[in-house]
Parts: C-alpha cells; sequence; structure tokens
C-alpha cells in the first residue's frame, strides 16, 4: 500500500456526494493500492446528515479508506489535500435568473478557490461538478492566485460517457468499442459532442452513422440527456455524474489509454482558437499527472460554427462574473 492522499469533496451530504463517496472510498478513483483519507465539506445545517453518511462509510470497513475529515468549515476541508471535487453548488431555484445563479455560485466558489490557493497541495487536482460547472471552476481559479491555473478543471465526462453510451447503442457495439470522442466547450446544452475523429472498432464513426442521425439526433440527445433523466425519475443524475467524476480524476491522475483521449474542461490556452479566458471542454491525453491538449484535429466547418457557439455562451458567463476576481 502506498501512503494515503487526501482527498476533498464539497457538498458530500447531496445526493452526488452519497454516489461518489463509497466509490472514492473503495479505490475506484485512484486505484486499490491507494488509501484516501476523505475531507467532506458540507454547509452547517447538513452535517447532521452528513454524519450519518461518514457512519456508513466506516460501516463499510474499506481496505483503502484511511480516515474521514467532516467539516462546514472550507479551511480545514481544504488543508493539505491532493484532489478536490467540489460538488455542492446553488441549484437554480425558481424564478431564478442565470445572473442570479451565477452570483450565489460565485459566494460558494471564490471563497473555495481562495481557501485551496491558501491550503491545498500545490499540485492539487480540482474538479468542479456542481453547476454552472465551467463558470464556477472560472470563478475558482481566479481566486486561487498561489495555485498553478491548469490545476482547475470542470467536468464534461458525463457528456463524453453519454455520447459513447448513445453511439454504441446505434452502432451496436460496447463504449469500450469506442475512441476519441470529443465534448467541446461547456457542460451545458451548447456543448458540442464531435465524433468526427472518432472510430468504433477501428472503423470511422462518420462512415457507420448518416449525417441527419448525427446532427438531428446524436448531438441533441447529449446535450438534453440530463434533462431527459430528470423527467424520468423526478431528480437529477447522480450515480452517472458520480460515475463521471471518478472517471474524470482516474484519467488525470493514472493517465489515459495510448491512442485514445477524454474530454475535460479546461483553462483555454488558445488551442483551436478558442480564446484564454475561460474553462473550455477539450479532447485531452494525461501522462504522470498532467494533462494535453490533443493537438493538430481537422475541424470542419459544421463542428467549427458549433465550437463557437458555445464559446460565446461561455465568454457571456464570464463576463458575468468577473466582478468576483480576485484582482
Ligand atoms: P444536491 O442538492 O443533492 O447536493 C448538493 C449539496 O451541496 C447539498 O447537500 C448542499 O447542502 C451542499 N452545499 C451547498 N452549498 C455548499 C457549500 N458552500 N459548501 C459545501 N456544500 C454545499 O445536488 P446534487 O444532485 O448532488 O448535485 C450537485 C451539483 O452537481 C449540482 O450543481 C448539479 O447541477 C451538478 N451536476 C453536474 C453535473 C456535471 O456533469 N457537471 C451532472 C449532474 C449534476
Amino acid at each position: 500500500m502506498k501512503s494515503p492522499v487526501r482527498v476533498a469533496v464539497t457538498g458530500a451530504a447531496g445526493q452526488i456526494g452519497y454516489a461518489l463517496l463509497f466509490r472514492i472510498a473503495a479505490g475506484d478513483m485512484l486505484g486499490a493500492d491507494q488509501p484516501v483519507i476523505l475531507h467532506l465539506l458540507e454547509i452547517t445545517p447538513a452535517l447532521p446528515a452528513l454524519q450519518g453518511v461518514v457512519m456508513e462509510l466506516n460501516d463499510c470497513a474499506f481496505p483503502t479508506l484511511a480516515g474521514v475529515v467532516a467539516t462546514d468549515d472550507v479551511n480545514v476541508a481544504f488543508k493539505d489535500v491532493d484532489y478536490a471535487l467540489l460538488v455542492g453548488a446553488r441549484p437554480r431555484g425558481p424564478g431564478m435568473e442565470r445572473k442570479d445563479l451565477l452570483e450565489a455560485n460565485g459566494a460558494i466558489f471564490a471563497p473555495q478557490g481562495k481557501a485551496l490557493s491558501d491550503h491545498a497541495k500545490r499540485d492539487v487536482k480540482v474538479l468542479v461538478v456542481g453547476n454552472p460547472a465551467n463558470t464556477n471552476a472560472l470563478i475558482a481559479q481566479q481566486n486561487a492566485p498561489s495555485l498553478d491555473p491548469k490545476c482547475f478543471t470542470a467536468m464534461v465526462r458525463l457528456d463524453h460517457n453519454r455520447a459513447l453510451s448513445q453511439l454504441a447503442e446505434k452502432t451496436g457495439a460496447h463504449t469500450t468499442d469506442i475512441k476519441k470522442v470529443t465534448i467541446w466547450g461547456n457542460h451545458s446544452s451548447t456543448q458540442y459532442p464531435d465524433i468526427h475523429h472518432t472510430t468504433v472498432k477501428g472503423k470511422a464513426a462518420t462512415d457507420l452513422i448518416d449525417q441527419a442521425w448525427y446532427a438531428d439526433t446524436f448531438i441533441p440527445v447529449v446535450q438534453q440527456r440530463g434533462a431527459a433523466i430528470i423527467k424520468a425519475r423526478g431528480a437529477s443524475s447522480a450515480a452517472s455524474a458520480a460515475s463521471a467524476a471518478v472517471d474524470h480524476m482516474r484519467s488525470w491522475a493514472l493517465g489515459t489509454a495510448e491512442g485514445d483521449w477524454v474530454s475535460m474542461g479546461i483553462p483555454s490556452d488558445g488551442s483551436y482558437g478558442i480564446a484564454p479566458g475561460v474553462i473550455y471542454g477539450y479532447p485531452v491525453a494525461t501522462k504522470g499527472g498532467k494533462y494535453e491538449i490533443v493537438q493538430g484535429l481537422e475541424i470542419n466547418a459544421f463542428s467549427r460554427e458549433r465550437m463557437a457557439a458555445t464559446e460565446k455562451e461561455l465568454r457571456e458567463e464570464r463576463a458575468a462574473v468577473e466582478h468576483l476576481f480576485a484582482k
């Protein structure tokens, strides 16, 4: 066994938290040889419920769970953490405008960014799940002056996995037969699921499906999958979101397979004409705990238009929260 690492999870008593903590504690995220100490953050009124979750975590007697810290103090939660999964966020209430939503989340993610900057390990890997995930990640990043901006990422992996699942169903393949899917842009309905470079059992996906299905069914189904799940289940996707969070962190920490990539919301560096200053979904390959954007992919006019639309939305979100950035 390696020595334990510290993993913070915010919103730990929420529904994603309940599906996520047990996976992390069981070793699904970092491996069966990597013990973890969980640092669980909740708001004060949710601490009793969180205590119940801690009791259950202990009762699982996981070999890889080396300790649990449960707190409502962000400075305690992020002390010396190697990983931080920021799940807790303010949901959109009735009649709430997007501007109010961004503002309410700014009040959560600005102090969390600062606390990470003050207390976390210098190479902390931060994943923002709480929506609007890309812009919440940007707010946290912009309030963390002492950390590398590349420490901050947002989750588009659930969209990536949804794209794999839709394409597998359509082509009669298994998700593991499918390589090189990309989710460009925002984790929102403007995201662009791109299969122009995708292979299914080694064959080009674009040769296996027709353009009309791609444009009129596949893309909207992936974009609207969250709403479809809410309609069917009466609650938002939690287990699949938690599973995608585990996948995102595992890929980042342990590396992507040779000849494949994953989608991560990361700080734009200008690649593919996306101007820096937003957290944008890109195809990335990871190695040794570092991610790199996959370069040199051909982008046609169909893709370019959709990549620009989701970039525009992210720029507008950025403009709405810029006043929350630390000077
Ligand atoms: P939930 O409402 O069940 O749980 C959220 C938890 O966060 C609550 O227990 C709440 O007390 C806690 N919380 C609120 N403010 C906090 C703060 N300042 N510090 C610590 N904890 C805080 O919600 P659920 O279903 O677990 O979803 C969490 C977030 O994840 C939502 O914003 C949701 O929209 C988002 N989400 C993102 C997805 C993605 O693909 N990026 C997919 C699915 C959900």
